[in-house]
């Protein structure tokens, strides 16, 4: 099986710091010492109200880090402008709803298409890689090929807020083909949104799957054991699920 890479998100550091309007925690910092810790890449959602990161967050973190940045961002004009400049390794384009607390569903790839296709030309023609994040339906997936994505993320959040029993498994049987169809269309798959130490094992056994992203639960588990440890132990629940060829 391929290594499965673990993309830390940092954006809810810079919840804690706008909670005080001030410089502490630092979501730069955060991010250096998640690199440090062994985390493949960074991930930043750079939201239209600027709930948590900000635009000199977003430079700061790209001239921090030595491993890729994953920069989230909404389907508008005026992020395809920041990418542009910031020029990130990957642009993952999410749905963005101001009223919503995090990101509820994928992105409805059918029936946009016209509306996605430059923008994910001008991305790609800037030599950014473009991920869509997507609830794992077939057609979404057609759709997102269709369009020259290079990468699908799959919505994992509908799977991690199920109860264990059988509608946890009605939503992994759906990622796991999902999964499948997307390889199989050529796409690189990731997974995010919701994962925690006890929903990663089944999500990073998938074979096709070749990163994770994963934020509210690694900084929200960090005020007990450090950011550090939190990682090391995503790490080695991710390997342990996924043994080595
Ligand atoms: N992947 C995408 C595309 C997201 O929008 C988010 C949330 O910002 C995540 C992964 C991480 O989700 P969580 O913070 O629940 O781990």
């Amino acid at each position: 099986m391929e290594y499965l890479r673990l993309g830390v998100n940092i954006d809810h550091v810079a919840t804690v710091r706008n909670a005080r309007g001030g410089t502490h925690p630092s979501p730069i910092a955060a991010a250096l010492l998640a690199q440090k810790a062994g985390a493949d890449g960074i991930t930043a959602h750079l939201r239209e109200d600027r709930r948590h990161i900000r635009d000199d967050d977003i430079t700061a973190l790209k001239e921090a880090i030595d491993i890729p940045l994953n920069f989230e961002m909404a389907a508008t004009d005026e992020m395809v402008a920041v990418a542009l400049k910031l020029l990130p390794n990957a642009a993952c384009i999410v749905p963005e709803r101001r009223e919503e607390l995090t990101t509820e569903g994928g992105l409805a790839v059918t029936g946009q298409q016209v509306r996605l296709s430059p923008l994910i030309q001008q991305l790609k023609g800037a030599g950014i890689r473009v991920s869509l994040f997507v609830d794992a339906e077939e057609a979404e997936l057609r759709a997102a090929a269709d369009l020259g994505a290079d990468i699908v993320e799959l919505h994992t959040g509908r799977y991690c807020d199920s109860p264990a029993g059988n509608q946890r498994s009605q939503e992994y049987e759906r990622i796991a083909k999902g999964a499948q169809i997307a390889a199989a269309l050529g796409l690189e798959v990731h997974a995010g949104h919701g994962l925690s130490f006890e929903t990663v094992p089944e999500i990073a056994a998938l074979p096709e799957i070749v990163e994770l992203n994963i934020g509210h639960f690694l900084i929200g588990a960090a005020i007990y054991t450090g950011l550090e440890d939190v990682i090391l132990q995503m790490r080695q629940l991710m390997s342990r699920a996924r043994p080595a060829k």
